[in-house]
């Protein structure tokens, strides 16, 4: 849920905290004629839950999996905490990704391993002695909420739990960064919103910087405080969330936050110029983060005591008002002028026609 604060005045900007910079990184698959990745730049800053969406194919995971080189990147350079992770031998890289988890759609947990012991593995592969092993599997099975479950098999848990215990497996080493790829993806709304406040939780406790890949919006919007929009392999677009959704500059962007959204139903018929004395203008006011507040009573004032509410899609995002406000204005014979509404109304003004009734 969006905390209803009030939009607050600029504060001056700390130096931004570099956890992960991305430079020109391209990817090409052998035997491709494209690249899957190409010349992408990012900075993450450490401590902040950084969403990366697109639709299918353009090359989220293809990024994600550049990020710790389960996937070697064609060309560019990927820097976590001033390490330039291309420049790691094998096994300087085995050490490296102890510092590093990553959490996928689908749990990859061991059938014949209990939860516990799914929790330990990766404990016992870096040489952890046992009881300091069992003690860092039980502090994580309390974090993810799964203690009564230690010695269940994973065939006896649910989606949601599976994943907590993906989770719990990912932190083992106590990790600084997170990749999550579609964590959510296989799991339904209720229990997509307890990971996703888990996820916000170790994040806050721990202060650990998140790169998450989704495409659903939702988790964007609950979660992440940046978002970077890929699309056929570039990034298209990238900024503070409630930016992005409140004012997204590109076109792929509107058609994933919005697919399907463009046309208003009207009651009755819409033209471009008022049809003289039987029309009344429909007027979108938009909210982008500007500032403005939609203030019914001042927007009746201006617009007159028939303003009728046809849309409104207005949420809170990061503290600042989101969406548009689709009125109808009183029955007018001359056109709408969009200066009537004063900056602190609406972000953006907009007379989408004049409707006149069947
Ligand atoms: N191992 C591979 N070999 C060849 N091509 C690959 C390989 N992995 C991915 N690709 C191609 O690279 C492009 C990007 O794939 P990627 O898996 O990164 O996309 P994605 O954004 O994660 O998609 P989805 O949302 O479906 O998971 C696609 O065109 C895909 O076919
Ligand atoms: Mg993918």
């Amino acid at each position: 849920m969006a905390m209803l604060n009030w939009p607050q005045e600029e504060a001056p900007q700390p130096a931004v905290d570099e956890h992960v910079r991305v430079t020109a990184l391209s990817k090409r698959y052998p035997g491709q004629q494209v690249d899957a990745l190409h010349q992408v730049t990012l900075q993450i800053e450490r401590g902040t839950i950084f969403g990366i969406i697109g639709r299918s194919g353009a090359g989220k995971s293809s990024l994600i999996r550049c990020l710790n080189r389960l996937e070697e990147p064609t060309a560019g350079s990927v820097v976590i905490d001033g390490v330039d992770i291309g420049s790691l031998t094998e096994s300087e890289l085995v050490n490296w990704r102890r510092s590093s988890g990553m959490i996928f759609q689908h749990f990859n947990l061991l059938s014949a391993k209990t939860v516990r012991e799914n929790i330990e593995l990766p404990m016992r592969v870096a040489g952890v002695p046992k009881a300091q092993r069992r003690q860092k599997a039980d502090e994580l099975l309390a974090l993810v909420g799964l203690t009564e479950k230690a010695t269940a098999w994973p065939a006896q848990l649910s989606g949601g739990q599976k994943q907590r215990v993906g989770i719990a497996r990912a932190l083992v080493h106590d990790p600084r960064l997170l990749l999550c790829d579609e964590a959510t993806s296989a799991l339904d709304p209720e229990t997509t919103r307890s990971v996703l406040a888990l996820l916000r939780e170790i994040n806050r406790q721990k202060g650990i910087t998140i790169v998450l890949i989704t495409h659903e919006m939702a988790v964007i919007h609950d979660l992440c405080h940046q978002v970077a929009v890929l699309d056929k392999g570039e990034v298209v677009e990238q900024g503070p969330v409630w930016q992005v959704y409140g004012d997204p500059q590109h076109e792929t962007t509107r058609q994933l936050l919005n697919p399907g959204r463009e046309t208003v139903a009207l009651p009755g018929r819409l033209t471009a110029q008022p049809l003289s004395g039987q029309s009344r203008p429909l007027i979108s006011l938009g909210y982008s983060g500007g500032g403005a507040l939609p203030q019914l009573a001042k927007l009746s004032a201006l617009l007159g005591d028939e303003l009728t509410l046809v849309e409104s899609t207005l949420e809170w995002i990061q503290g600042r008002q989101i969406g548009r406000l689709v009125l109808l204005g009183k029955t007018d014979s001359s056109p709408f002028r969009v200066e009537k509404i004063p900056a602190q109304l609406a972000d953006r003004v907009e007379v989408l026609g004049y409707v006149t009734a069947n």
